[in-house]
């Protein structure tokens, strides 16, 4: 409650300069503008798009939740980010600025990924790819991960991006949930200052998924690889095909990708994206929301195009509003700590889209870092993935945007596909830590309980209640499960999984997930996952997981492990062991910050375990309410293994 306290008592405000709005892509009649006929707005903003074929009816919400947007309506989603733009003389213009990890250096223009994703589809193609099969891709942050993804598109292949730190196992099962005819990767890449091998896993992957048919493999660190009769290298099938491909337009709810991500359970749900609302929305809130200029702008969104914010803000709306964008394939400590400011400076990036917990970072690395560079080319400043804290805010804004950028603080998710609540950056008076309200066209509240909206100063769960062009369709092969997930909480309103906050305002301030799904590093993981990895270790008979508070990571993951066959004799190497375990299972993002080997954990009468008192354990805090425990005396002795401290299984 505390916490609730301080958001209510926050009470500086930040308006964009007089400068700033009035050149601003987003004025403040949009709100009315939408709300005065929300369906005529979003059929303004598919406008700004182009559709070989009209659309005869903006939505149709009669088969509920399952929308339809733009039917009838015909485009490409490649033909939009590329040959529009080349058509219309811009083809010299750079869309990439590629700075590998190394520091090699790629400029890729317009017309020089049109040809390249021309090529691309053509290989595809040739490898029997065709409209409706999917593609799995699994590579580092280089410039073909777009180039695939958007070869993809061209031809209506929906691809499965699967993050390259998920292991081999979680990219089986994704390949195999999506039915992958081809799956496109790469020796390996280069993260820390040294190259890490990605064919390995895909190796070890497609000799459980039999469906694949080709695996196309990008030459980037030069590293020996294993090969099988189904691999065929980038360079060799890509590199000889003609570099003009014809597009056809696809219908606006052709399959766009899947994205798998975590839910409550242990299994990965894959949210499916389409085409002509999902491209209209991320254009529209690219263009507003960063308030892009594609004549003058450097855009930099760091996300790696494994999670959505790669898609949609790296790939397709940077593109289809013709962007300028940075890709930078590292770390941000490599081989220094200050090469993203070294990145700002060089570039002249004007936009920067990064994530709390790298904003944390730098905190801790010092502001003396940044600056040592010339961080003046920045005009705009965006967050996402987690809520903000008020002084990482207050930081991001004063040392990296030396107190002139406008700071957007962007809500959304993998579901939501588009940017839901955000300021914009010239009409809103931002507060630091708040997301402020939900864009023109969106609706979004908090309710309570019983689906009621809170007044303002009220807090409850937050919900969207009127659908939006780049919502998810569905999970792929599980409609129920995905009526089920978001839209049986409040009747035919969705639930997005979070709390919220209205303030005294009426602004929304973003509490966290209030479901069984931890968000580490923006990354999200779910409890039931990091448990079952767990339990398939042949030495754990059961394990409970919850998120920790953790000033760096957001949350941490703690697990506590109840050994098979009583208490191990060497804990520190089962903890070791289990750790590593998960990063098998599940991949390096899983890995438990600490383990505890206990004996028992605490659970109600009826057997559920009591995560709750888990957590008050893990943060520190006095354990609460142990009343509905079975057994009392559990939590005791639980507390009493963590005061003896460890966990971790080494000295970190
Ligand atoms: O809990 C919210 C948090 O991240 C979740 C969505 O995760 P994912 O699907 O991986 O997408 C992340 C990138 C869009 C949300 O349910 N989240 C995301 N952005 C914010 C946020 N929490 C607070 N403030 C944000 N700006």
């Amino acid at each position: 409650m505390s916490d609730l306290e301080n958001l209510l008592s926050e009470d500086r405000r930040f308006p964009p300069s007089m400068e700033f709005a009035q050149a601003a892509n987003a004025q403040p009649g949009m709100y009315a503008e939408a709300d005065t006929d929300r369906l005529g707005f979003w059929e303004r903003q598919a406008r700004e798009l182009s559709w070989a074929q009209d659309w005869t009816q903006v939505l149709d919400w009669s088969g509920a939740p399952f929308a339809r947007w733009f039917v009838g309506g015909r485009l490409n989603v490649a033909v939009n980010c590329l040959d529009r733009h080349v058509d219309a003389g811009f083809g010299d213009q750079v869309a990439i600025h590629f700075e590998g990890e190394p520091g090699d250096t790629r400029t890729i223009t317009y017309a020089g990924l049109l040809a390249e994703v021309s090529q691309a589809a053509n290989a595809l193609t040739e490898l029997g790819v065709q409209a409706g099969d999917r593609v799995a891709i699994y590579l580092p942050m280089i410039p073909e991960a777009a180039v695939a993804m958007l070869a993809c598109a061209r031809i209506g292949a929906p691809h499965s991006v699967v993050f390259g730190g998920f292991s081999a196992d979680a990219l089986s099962s994704r390949i195999a949930d999506a039915d992958a005819k081809v799956v496109i990767t790469a020796d390996g890449g280069y993260r820390k200052g040294g190259a890490f091998a990605l064919k390995p896993a895909v190796d070890e992957a497609v000799e459980q998924c039999p469906g694949v048919e080709h695996v196309l493999v990008v030459r980037r660190t030069g590293q020996e690889v294993g090969w099988t009769d189904k691999d065929v290298w980038w360079h060799d099938v890509v590199g000889r095909q003609p570099s003009t491909h014809t597009a056809v337009a696809f219908d606006a709810e052709h399959p766009l990708f899947i994205l798998y991500t975590s839910g409550t359970t242990a299994k990965p749900k894959g949210i499916l994206h389409t085409t002509g609302g999902y491209l209209t929305q991320v254009t529209f809130t690219h263009r507003n929301v960063f308030d892009l200029k594609p004549d003058t702008d450097v855009y930099w969104c760091t996300a790696d195009v494994g999670w959505v914010t790669g898609h949609s803000y790296v790939v397709y709306g940077p593109l289809a509003n013709r962007a300028t964008q940075v890709m930078y394939e590292g770390t941000p400590d490599t081989p220094h700590q200050g090469r993203w400011w070294e990145i700002v400076a060089n570039y002249g990036v004007t936009i920067l889209y990064t994530a709390p917990t790298a904003i944390r970072t730098f905190m801790k690395w010092g502001e003396q870092l940044p600056a040592e560079h010339d961080l003046s080319s920045l005009r705009l400043l965006g967050s996402v993935g987690e809520p903000i804290n008020p002084e990482a805010w207050m930081w991001y804004r004063r040392v990296i945007g030396g107190d002139r950028c406008p700071i957007v603080d962007t809500w959304w998710q993998t579901e939501t596909g588009a940017i839901m609540i955000s300021p914009l950056p010239g009409v809103t008076a931002t507060k630091p830590g708040s997301a402020m309200r939900a864009l023109p066209g969106i609706g979004a509240n908090v309710v309570d309980d019983q689906g009621r909206p809170v007044p303002d100063g009220g807090g409850g769960y937050l919900v969207l209640d009127q659908p939006w062009p780049s919502m998810l369709r569905g999970i792929w092969g599980d409609p129920e499960r995905y009526a089920q997930t978001y839209w049986s909480r409040f009747d035919g309103i969705y639930f997005a999984g979070d709390g919220a906050k209205k303030d005294a305002d009426g602004d929304l301030w973003l509490l966290g997930r209030v479901d069984d799904v931890m968000n580490v590093s923006g990354h999200r993981i779910s409890t039931t996952e990091v448990e079952s990895a767990l339990v398939s270790h042949p030495a754990v008979a059961e394990a409970a997981v919850v998120g920790a508070d953790d000033p760096m990571t957001g949350q941490a993951i703690v697990a506590f492990v109840i050994p098979r066959g009583g208490a191990p004799e060497e804990t520190d190497a089962l903890i070791a062991e289990l750790r590593a375990h998960v990063a098998t299972q599940i991949g390096a993002i899983a890995k438990p910050r600490n383990v505890f080997i206990v004996q028992e954990l605490p659970k109600t009468r009826s057997g559920k375990i009591m995560r709750r008192l888990l957590k008050d354990v893990a943060e520190n805090r006095e354990v609460g309410d142990t009343t509905t425990l079975a057994d009392g005396s559990v939590m005791s002795a639980i507390s009493g293994r963590l005061a003896a401290g460890g966990g971790t299984g080494d000295e970190s």
